[in-house]
């Protein structure tokens, strides 16, 4: 049985990416910083996990001695000032990249977004666009992934906008016609177990959306209908968003930041004439049909 080392992996993505590992039949091996057992695993499954920080050579070698496959799905969404995205997703990522490699495994997924551009103004799409580069660079063979925004059951994305439903008016980024094409979390992480089973297909550079495009206004009225709501959708210009994010950088944790306000002007959509969940012969489910188990914690 192939373990594969999963970085990231008590996280939304990664954790659902471990599990459909161990129902695939491999072993794997959790690896994050608080490591801790998922609570879907059975006492019989083999999983193990272990506490490691992606950016300690020594903590990597260990998570990945043994492994076949090596699967990076650690975020990193708010800078502090003593940690910034480049450590993560630029110098611990070829890090990761580079021990793997010489380690002699052969399967690195290395998760990005969709997007990733060394030209954007935001710190955090340049930072996805560097550590893409500096990975395949330190490992040319890795597998590198795109994502649209994700959902499923728990997740930070439906749930915000499910609280959102709780105001009397729902402000929206702009006019809300920023594209977004969500994808079920379940259906990425199925993406990751074709591409380190026996028969990967040949492209390594894929970009992944659900199978609708959808403004986010129409994210909003789909979550609207489905929790039985009415709340006007309310414009509001993005040099008022970008005050507010400034204002909340005062915070320790700020609820909304500079970064996040420019992702959220612009399209967040897979490029159709790249590698994506057809390639992987996945038919990703949609957003309304997945809204009950995602919204009503069924
Ligand atoms: N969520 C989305 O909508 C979305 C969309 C597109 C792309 N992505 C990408 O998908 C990946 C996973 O995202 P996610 O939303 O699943 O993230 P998440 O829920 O925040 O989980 C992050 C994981 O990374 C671990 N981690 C953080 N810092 C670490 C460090 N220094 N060393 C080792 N492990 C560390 C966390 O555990 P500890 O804190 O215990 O270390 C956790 O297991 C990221 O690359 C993200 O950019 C996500």
């Amino acid at each position: 049985m192939a373990t594969i080392t999963v970085f990231g992996g008590t996280g939304f993505l990664g954790s659902a990416i471990a599990r459909e590992l161990v129902d695939a039949g491999h072993g794997v091996r959790i690896a994050a910083r608080h490591a801790t057992m998922p609570d879907w695993a059975e006492a019989s499954d083999p999983v193990t996990c272990l506490a490691a920080d992606i950016r300690d050579s020594a903590s990597v070698a260990t998570a990945i001695r043994g492994a076949e496959g090596v699967v990076n799905a650690v975020s990193l969404y708010v800078e502090r000032r003593d940690l910034r995205f480049a450590d993560i997703h630029v110098a611990a990522a070829a890090q990761l990249a580079r021990l793997t490699r010489n380690a002699g495994i052969e399967r690195l997924v290395y998760i990005s977004g969709i997007g990733a551009d060394t030209r954007s103004p935001s710190a955090y799409v340049r930072a996805r666009a560097e550590g893409e580069a500096a990975v395949l660079d330190a490992f040319p063979r890795a597998m590198i992934l795109r994502p649209s925004v994700l959902f499923g059951p728990h997740d930070a994305f439906l749930a915000t906008l499910a609280r959102l439903t709780l105001l009397p008016a729902i402000p929206l980024f702009g006019r809300g016609t920023t594209r977004l094409q969500p994808v079920h979390v379940i259906d990425v992480a199925r993406a990751v177990d074709r591409l380190l089973g026996s028969h990967p297909p040949a492209p390594r550079l894929f970009e992944l959306g659900g199978p609708e495009v959808l403004r986010y206004r129409d994210v909003l009225d789909q979550v609207l209908a489905h929790l039985e709501r009415e709340r006007p959708l309310v414009p509001v210009p993005f040099a008022v968003w970008h005050g507010l994010a400034l204002l909340a950088g005062v915070l320790p944790e700020p609820p909304l930041t500079r970064d996040q306000v420019i992702l959220m002007a612009r399209d967040n959509v897979a490029n159709p004439d790249m590698a994506g969940f057809a390639t992987l012969d996945i038919l990703p489910h949609a957003l309304r049909d997945s809204l009950p188990d995602c919204l009503d914690g069924g």
